[in-house]
C-alpha cells in the first residue's frame, strides 16, 4: 500500500514535471527586462517578382481579365507592370500578414522599406499639358486585408470613401496606414485641401492626407524612375519619407541611394501601432491607368522589420 502511494505520488510528480517543462517551452521567452521577447524581423525582396505577392482587384470590376492580367509580370519577373483596359484599382501586396507589433508587450517593429517606380505615359498624352494624370497614384499600404477599396480612382483602392471628406467608409475596421504618391485630384473636393497633384502623403484611415508635400510638376515627374524610401522608427515615433528622382525610365543609368534622396516628409509622434492591426498586410494600393493612358512599372521593392523596445 505505502509502495503504491509512493509509486503514484512520484508518477504525479513526473507528470507534472513533464507538463512544467512543456508549457516552458512552448511559451515565449522572457528576457532580462521582464518582457516577451519578439519575433524576429521580415525580411522580402523583390525582384525576382513572384506569386508571393497577390495581385487582388475589385471584385465588382466588370471583367473578363484575371488579377494577373492587372499586375503584369514582365521580363523574367525583373518588373512588374500595372494597367488594364478600363480604370479599376488593385492591390499587390505580400501574400502572408506580417508582425507589427504585439499586444501586451513593450516591443513593436520598425520598418524600412524602399520601390522603385515608374509612372509612363501614353504616347499620345504627352502634349497635354501639365495637369495629366493617369490612374489614382500609387501607395504603400499596410491594411487588414486585402479587399480593395471601390469607387474613384482618390481612393487608390484602400477603402471606400467619402467623396466629400475622403474618409474611409470602413469605419473602425479601416485600420490602414499608406504612404501615397498620388497624381489625381478631384479638384471639386475643396475639403480634400491636398497639395496639388503629384504629391507624397500619408493616409491614416482616410485618402485626405494627414501630412503631404508636392513633388513638382507632372513634366517633372512622369517617364521617371522614382526610388521612394519609407522608414519608421517605432521607439522614436518617427516617419520619414524620401524620394529619389532617378532621370527617365527608357535611359536612367542611377541606382536608388537613400542618402542622395530628399525628406519630403518628416512626422514626429507617430504610432503605427496605434493604427494597424498588430499582423497586417504590406505592399501596394493603386488606382491603376488605362492602357491607352500609360503605365505604372514597379521595379523593386524591399521591406524588413526590426523589433525595438518601445515604452508606450
Ligand atoms: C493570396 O494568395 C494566397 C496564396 O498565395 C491565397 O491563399 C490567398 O487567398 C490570397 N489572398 C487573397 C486576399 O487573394
Ligand atoms: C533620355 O530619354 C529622354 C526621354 O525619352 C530623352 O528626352 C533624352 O534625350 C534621353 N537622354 C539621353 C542622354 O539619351
Amino acid at each position: 500500500m505505502t509502495n503504491f502511494l509512493q509509486r503514484t505520488t512520484i508518477a504525479c510528480v513526473f507528470s507534472a514535471i513533464v507538463i512544467l517543462v512543456i508549457i516552458l517551452t512552448l511559451a515565449p521567452s522572457v528576457d532580462a527586462a521582464g518582457g516577451i521577447t519578439p519575433p524576429s524581423g521580415v525580411s522580402l525582396s523583390f525582384p525576382p517578382f513572384t506569386s508571393a505577392i497577390n495581385c487582388s482587384t475589385d471584385a465588382s470590376a466588370r471583367t473578363t481579365w484575371k488579377p494577373s492580367d492587372m499586375c503584369r509580370i514582365q521580363d523574367g519577373g525583373r518588373e512588374v507592370m500595372f494597367s488594364v483596359d478600363f480604370a479599376t484599382s488593385i492591390r499587390y501586396q505580400y501574400y502572408r500578414k506580417v508582425q507589427l507589433w504585439i499586444p501586451g508587450t513593450r516591443y513593436a517593429a520598425s520598418f524600412s522599406t524602399t520601390f522603385v517606380v515608374a509612372f509612363l505615359r501614353g504616347s499620345e498624352r504627352v502634349e497635354d499639358g501639365n495637369y495629366n494624370p493617369f490612374g489614382g497614384g500609387i501607395a504603400f499600404a499596410m491594411t487588414p486585408d486585402q479587399r480593395v477599396g471601390r469607387g474613384s480612382a482618390e481612393t487608390l483602392g484602400l477603402f471606400e470613401i467619402d467623396e466629400r471628406t475622403g474618409k474611409s467608409l470602413r469605419g473602425a475596421n479601416t485600420k490602414t496606414f499608406a504612404v501615397e504618391i498620388d497624381t489625381v485630384r478631384m479638384s471639386t473636393v475643396p475639403s480634400f485641401n491636398d497639395p496639388q497633384t503629384p504629391h507624397v502623403g500619408v493616409d491614416i484611415n482616410g485618402v485626405k492626407s494627414t501630412a503631404a508635400a508636392s513633388l513638382g510638376t507632372f513634366q517633372q515627374f512622369v517617364d521617371r524612375k522614382i526610388a521612394i524610401f519609407i522608414d519608421y522608427d517605432a521607439q522614436q515615433q518617427l516617419l520619414q519619407v524620401r524620394l529619389q528622382n532617378l532621370g527617365f525610365a527608357g535611359n536612367s543609368t542611377q541606382t536608388p541611394d537613400k542618402r542622395r534622396a530628399r525628406l519630403y516628409l518628416n512626422i514626429h509622434n507617430l504610432r503605427v501601432s496605434s493604427i494597424v492591426n498588430p499582423q497586417s498586410y504590406v505592399g501596394f494600393s493603386s488606382s491603376i491607368p488605362e492602357d491607352d493612358h500609360g503605365v505604372y512599372i514597379l521595379y523593386d521593392w524591399k521591406f524588413t522589420t526590426k523589433w525595438v523596445p518601445i515604452n508606450y
